[in-house]
């Protein structure tokens, strides 16, 4: 009987230990409807956070917000050249914390949508590549290329290990209930033809290989192998079917706003237009929302891809660059998840019956296993409000909007029905002081040293900075004869010159002679100006800057920058002198840099001389000052007006790019664009693209802050400013 008891006893435990392995070893699946966890279909909306577009400190604050907004994941990509800024040497360390921030998602009670990428477009420096992959031999980027694909399947493993060795996936108890591989391989595919199509095959194969338990999706990736899920991304994805009828409908980017350009106007995206297009995905089948962004951030340091993407990566969206709620965007969303949870069992039961309710107005029916009854009713005209007859009941449908009736009787939401709270948002002075200014200019005349490198030719400006400064020097001289007709006329030469981009400022004997930029649009630009020069020897310095690589476009690692082309000198008695052949020098950086001007620690006092700012409107000036933090705990901005273009650090931290270039880009107010009817708004013509800069509140230390700046053309530092960001919410 004893005996009996123990055996009995035992297989209990053994039951018991087999349900609790299960339990945490239950790997996430998915069906047409959804995707299931612990075997659970769920509609799931999710918000992209990328980890290094804020700081560790707000990390927590913001992922609370997103859980109180009524999200359910987190979505981030991973940033290959953060983390391995050279081959094998890795970093996971601060804002890089990619554990870290996955935990935090996890003590919220989260989940995690990990998109490794590594490819990651994302408006950020070469997609996320790191440079020195581009001068791996034989390379070819995003194909069937065996150095390409040997060091993507490395860095996705070393991630998935990491990510196992810390129990992250839902299969072993964590929060990562998706993956994915690439980023929206299509437009590539369809160029790149069998190649395209063979690494498409073999990236998919690579990464279920990896055995996380949980599914891969590729997004906009229409041939997606199974059992890789292809998504949608856009402004609307109600047309999306994903590629097989036994995969569900996820749509892993709606666009909340727009990233900005410098030069570029800022773009919103009104709440209701968002709101209309989750609706409609989600009375197609749609199961799975993720908002890009539901928090941009900034692109700190040069992490900003494009060229010429701004530091702001704001994007409209619910959370704003600064970390607080932008209404009524947020709580118009949290609304629209509620209404939906109210439905959910009922979407997740049943394929909609649909009811033509009138010429644009539909009823979508949706019935759960216990008889209960969901309901969206959708009026898709543009212009006008309709009344529509559902069930023996009325109803009052404003123009492009959907009512959701979790009863099928009751509205308890309508897309366009946005409530009274509206963000007002100010940037405000503080009384903070930056005092004991000092500068130091570059010296133009030096540029050419015994340290610069000479050859013949104009040469490729990445494949010489590798990247590790904005700037690279072109330096020529040119012998004039003092018998030359233009000295005795008084004639100008002119220079012409021609770039792959992104921008240049001229030097003639030391003096800024002009600057030419290229835009978003047409990075490509060339530069004409009129110009002096003397009887002997003129010395032509040209500093070409690159403002972020490109992130986007078929084998953008072949895009070339820098002074390409040809230079050319006209108004010669000879004629028009070709400058390209002949030698020219070259030096990566600017002294300042070499120097370490940018760090509080490694300042070498004897460079730096104490001036009156006001007089002190030069190009190439480095400006140091030292300022104590606010009082107080308003997030904070330093207000860049009264400057040119440039780089800023405080207390050795990169804040970013700045520019002050003004918008040139129209702002016609809002319009309805394209098939799908998104709605984008443009604002901000007249004044600069971007004014403010986000200073993390956890970078001040509570006095004697350095303020270091870069600025290019010249501006008066006297009037850089630290503001507070301030939001107040009418209500
Ligand atoms: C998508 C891309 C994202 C981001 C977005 C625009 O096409 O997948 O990474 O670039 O566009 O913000």
């Amino acid at each position: 009987m004893a005996a009996n008891s123990v055996s009995h006893c035992f297989s209990l435990s053994i039951i018991m230990l087999f349900l609790y392995l299960q339990l945490i070893h239950c790997n996430v699946t998915y069906d047409r409807k959804a995707i299931a966890i612990d075997g659970q279909k769920r509609i799931l909306f999710a918000g992209s956070i990328h980890y290094p577009r804020s700081t560790p400190e707000m990390w927590e604050g913001l992922i609370q917000k997103a859980k109180n907004g009524g999200l359910d994941v987190i979505d981030t990509y991973v940033f290959w050249n953060l983390h391995e800024p050279s081959p094998g040497n890795y970093n996971f360390e601060g804002r890089y914390d990619l554990v870290q921030f996955i935990k935090l998602v996890k003590k919220a009670g989260l989940y995690v949508h990990l998109r490794i990428g590594p490819y990651i477009c994302g408006e950020w420096n070469f997609g996320g590549f790191p440079v020195w992959l581009k001068y791996v031999p034989g390379i070819s980027f995003r194909t069937d290329n065996e150095p390409f694909k040997k060091a993507m399947a490395k860095f996705t493993q070393k991630i998935v290990q990491m990510m196992k060795d810390e129990n992250l996936f839902e299969s072993q108890g964590g929060p990562i209930i998706l993956s994915q591989i690439e980023n929206e391989y299509e437009p590539e595919s369809k160029l790149y033809g069998p190649a395209g199509k063979a690494y498409v095959k073999w990236a998919a194969k690579m990464a279920v290989g990896l055995n996380t338990g949980v599914p891969w999706v590729m997004c906009k990736e229409y041939d997606a192998p199974d059992p890789v899920i292809n998504t949608c991304n856009g402004f609307y994805c109600d047309y999306f079917s994903p590629n097989k009828p036994y995969k569900p409908t996820l749509w892993t980017e709606a666009w909340t706003g727009w990233f900005s350009d410098f030069g570029g106007p800022n773009y919103q995206r009104p709440v209701e237009d968002l709101a209309f297009a989750v609706a409609r995905f989600i009375q197609k089948g749609g199961s799975f929302v993720n908002y890009y962004m539901y928090h941009g951030g900034t692109n700190f340091g040069r992490t900003a891809g494009g060229p010429f993407i701004t530091t702001s990566y704001d994007y409209d969206a619910p959370i704003d660059e600064y970390g607080l709620i932008r209404q009524p965007k947020y709580d118009h969303l949290k609304e629209l998840h509620k209404a939906v949870k109210l439905c959910e069992k009922a979407l997740l039961n049943s394929d909609p019956n649909i009811v033509i309710l009138g010429s644009y107005e539909k009823a979508h029916v949706f019935y759960s296993e216990s008889g209960g009854c969901a309901a969206f009713l959708s009026n898709y005209n543009l212009r006008s409000n309709a009344k529509v007859t559902f069930n023996n009941m009325h109803y009052n449908l404003p123009r492009w909007s959907i009512s959701i009736l979790p009863d099928c009787q009751n509205v308890v939401f309508n897309t366009a029905k946005v409530g009274p709270k509206a963000s007002r948002v100010q940037m405000v002075p503080t009384n903070v002081k930056i005092e004991s200014w000092e500068t130091f200019n570059e010296d133009v005349h030096s540029v050419d040293d015994e340290s610069s490198m000479t050859v013949k030719g104009l040469l490729e400006q990445l494949n010489i900075t590798r990247d590790t400064s904005d700037y690279l020097w072109y330096t020529t001289s040119v012998r004039i004869s003092s018998s030359e007709s233009f000295l005795r006329k008084g004639t100008p030469l002119t220079l012409s010159i021609q770039t792959a981009g992104h921008g240049i400022h001229v030097f003639i004997n030391g003096q800024l002679s002009g600057s030419a930029f290229g835009t978003q649009q047409k990075r490509k630009f060339s530069f004409t100006k009129n110009i002096n020069l003397h009887p002997g020897e003129n010395k032509i310095s040209i500093l070409s800057i690159a403002v972020g690589l490109p992130n986007i476009g078929p084998h953008f690692e072949t895009w070339n920058i820098g002074v390409q082309g040809s230079v050319v000198l006209h108004g010669l008695d000879e004629g028009k002198k070709d400058l390209t052949w002949q030698k020219w020098s070259y030096k990566v950086g600017l002294k300042g840099e070499a120097d370490n001007l940018s760090s509080p620690n490694s300042i070498p006092s004897i460079v730096w001389t104490r001036g009156s700012l006001e007089t002190l409107k030069h190009p190439l000036t480095w400006y140091k000052a030292f300022f104590n933090a606010p009082g107080g705990d308003n997030p904070l901005a330093l207000d860049m007006s009264g400057m040119g273009k440039g780089q800023v650090w405080i207390n050795g931290e990169s804040i970013g790019r700045y520019w002050t270039i003004s918008v040139n880009g129209n702002c016609t107010g809002c319009s309805y664009v394209g098939a799908f009817r998104q709605t984008k708004c443009h604002f901000g013509c007249g004044g600069p693209t971007q004014q403010w800069y986000h200073v993390p509140r956890s970078w001040l230390k509570p006095t004697r802050n350095s303020l270091v700046v870069f600025e290019e053309i010249g501006g008066d530092a006297s009037k850089i400013s630290i503001v507070k960001r301030l939001t107040t919410t009418d209500k």
